[in-house]
């Protein structure tokens, strides 16, 4: 018995990927990439309407194959479906759908599958039905040696008015810390280099706890104590609450990647006034000029928006006029997607066409700064985790601020720290060779 798990959205769906195929495996599965499947499970995303279409798009061809196999189960799982109405809407529009679970009961797969198996009885959970406790002791199948995705917190309390997420996750709730630290111990003692720890806003971890008993700095200083020949990452912050005490932290520990990734989502305070941002745009600049205080080399990476209701030229303007201040090392940029029952998508809306233009001059902006970074780099040697071989046999990794190198070497070193010189960029790629120089 074989399973295919499609995977869409951010590394918090990639990463709870791995406790559903730990959950198939436990049934009996094994993982296929052919056309072989007997069950297949969609591991949603809702956060821009492009993501939906696309997974409507892959459930509708399902149809075919699911009438040639009747025997196949299809299960849908995550985002979408944990949105108020839509697991009625995917039952009435694709009746050949086996189960519906929402991102807060992925626990409820196996008895659901079971109970497909045994009673031929599907499984449809509504957002109704959600039981957002925090499960500690999540089992995972992990694919992604050296790397390992560690979860703190799940859900979020910010309610940024163009955002889904707290409608299909819930409120924010941490995880225990010793589960966390014990959690992260285990995976470097079996040997995983690099840890990602997950949070929609991680510098709100803790908050949730009635005696306050640790916060997100707490928690990182305890995680960079362990000891081991490793590095840990972490995603996502929220400007509002990236505090001093958190960057003297990243500052003080060589184990914390010199890496933040910090969403701005737009460069005008009326924009973020209407977004529920929290801060100003003199506020993020305060942090950007603190974080390369302590640390010069910090990549800082963002995520932005263009076309938010009401954004004017002007406010446009303000948006690349900081991204040319700030110099990102990367950002992630989006159209705004207007989302059923968040309060922007009541707003009134921009032309596709403006938005469209504005995106374009955004990315031409960044893609031009991350090519004038990029040849910074030139002539300088990282310390690289190597992580993955392409397809031309040559070895890829990251640096400890976060940007990828391409270089020769043996496959054999998958998994070790390399130092490697970097000879030559082009935009956002650099190339290398590894080096016994420090
Ligand atoms: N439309 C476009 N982009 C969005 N994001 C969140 N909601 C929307 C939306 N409705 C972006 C934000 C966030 C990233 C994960 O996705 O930039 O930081
Ligand atoms: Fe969405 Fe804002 Fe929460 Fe991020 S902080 S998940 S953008 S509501």
């Amino acid at each position: 018995m074989h399973y295919k798990i499609n995977t869409y959205g951010c590394q918090m769906n990639v990463h709870e990927s791995e406790r559903i195929a730990h959950s198939l495996e436990k049934l009996g599965y094994t993982e296929t990439k052919e056309d072989n499947f007997d069950i297949i499970v969609f591991n949603t995303c809702c956060i821009r309407d492009t993501a939906e279409q696309k997974i409507l798009g892959h459930i509708g061809k399902l149809k075919k194959i699911k009438r040639a196999n009747p025997k196949l189960i299809i299960a849908i799982v995550g985002c979408m479906s944990s949105q108020k109405g839509k697991a009625e809407e995917l039952r009435s529009k694709y009746p050949y759908i086996d189960i519906i679970l929402g991102a807060n009961n992925l626990e409820d797969l196996e008895n659901a599958i079971l109970n497909l198996q045994n009673n031929h009885k599907k499984t449809f959970l509504t957002p109704d039905d959600d039981k957002p406790q925090v499960i500690e002791d999540v089992e995972y199948t992990r694919t992604s040696m050296p790397n390992a995705w560690v979860n703190i917190m799940y859900g979020c309390n910010n309610f940024c008015t163009y955002c889904i997420v707290p409608y299909v996750r819930g409120r924010e709730r941490s995880r225990k810390p010793e589960s966390i630290i014990a959690e992260c111990t285990e995976l470097i003692n079996q040997g995983y280099k690099e840890i990602t720890l997950l949070g929609q806003n991680v510098n709100s971890y803790g908050n949730d706890f009635e005696d306050k008993r640790i916060d997100f700095a707490g928690l990182l200083e305890r995680l960079a104590q362990i000891p081991g020949d490793h590095r840990i990452r972490f995603m996502t912050s929220h400007p509002k609450d990236l505090n001093e005490k958190v960057i003297d932290i990243i500052a003080k520990y060589d184990t914390l990647c010199k890496n933040i990734h910090l969403p701005i989502q737009s460069g005008s305070n009326n924009i973020l006034t209407a977004m529920n941002r929290h801060y100003t745009r003199d506020k993020y600049l305060e942090i950007v000029k603190k974080i390369r205080e302590k640390m010069p080399l910090c990549g800082i990476t963002t995520d932005i928006m263009v076309g938010f209701p009401g954004e004017s030229e002007r406010d446009f303007e303000d948006t690349l006029d900081i991204v040319k201040q700030v110099k990102f090392s990367g950002a992630f940029t989006y159209i705004y997607s207007p989302r059923k029952g968040t309060p922007a998508s009541l707003m009134e809306q921009i032309p596709y066409e403006i938005k469209s233009q504005r995106i374009q001059k955004l990315i031409k902006t960044q893609n031009q700064i991350t090519k004038e970074l990029s040849k910074n780099y030139e002539g300088k040697i990282y310390r690289v985790l190597v992580e993955d071989a392409k397809d031309d046999g040559k070895l890829c990794g990251r640096t400890d601020c976060g940007r990828l190198v391409t270089f020769s070497g043996d496959k054999a070193f998958i998994g070790s720290f390399k130092n490697v010189l970097i000879t030559k960029s082009q935009s956002a790629s650099l190339f290398g060779e590894i080096t016994e120089e420090k």
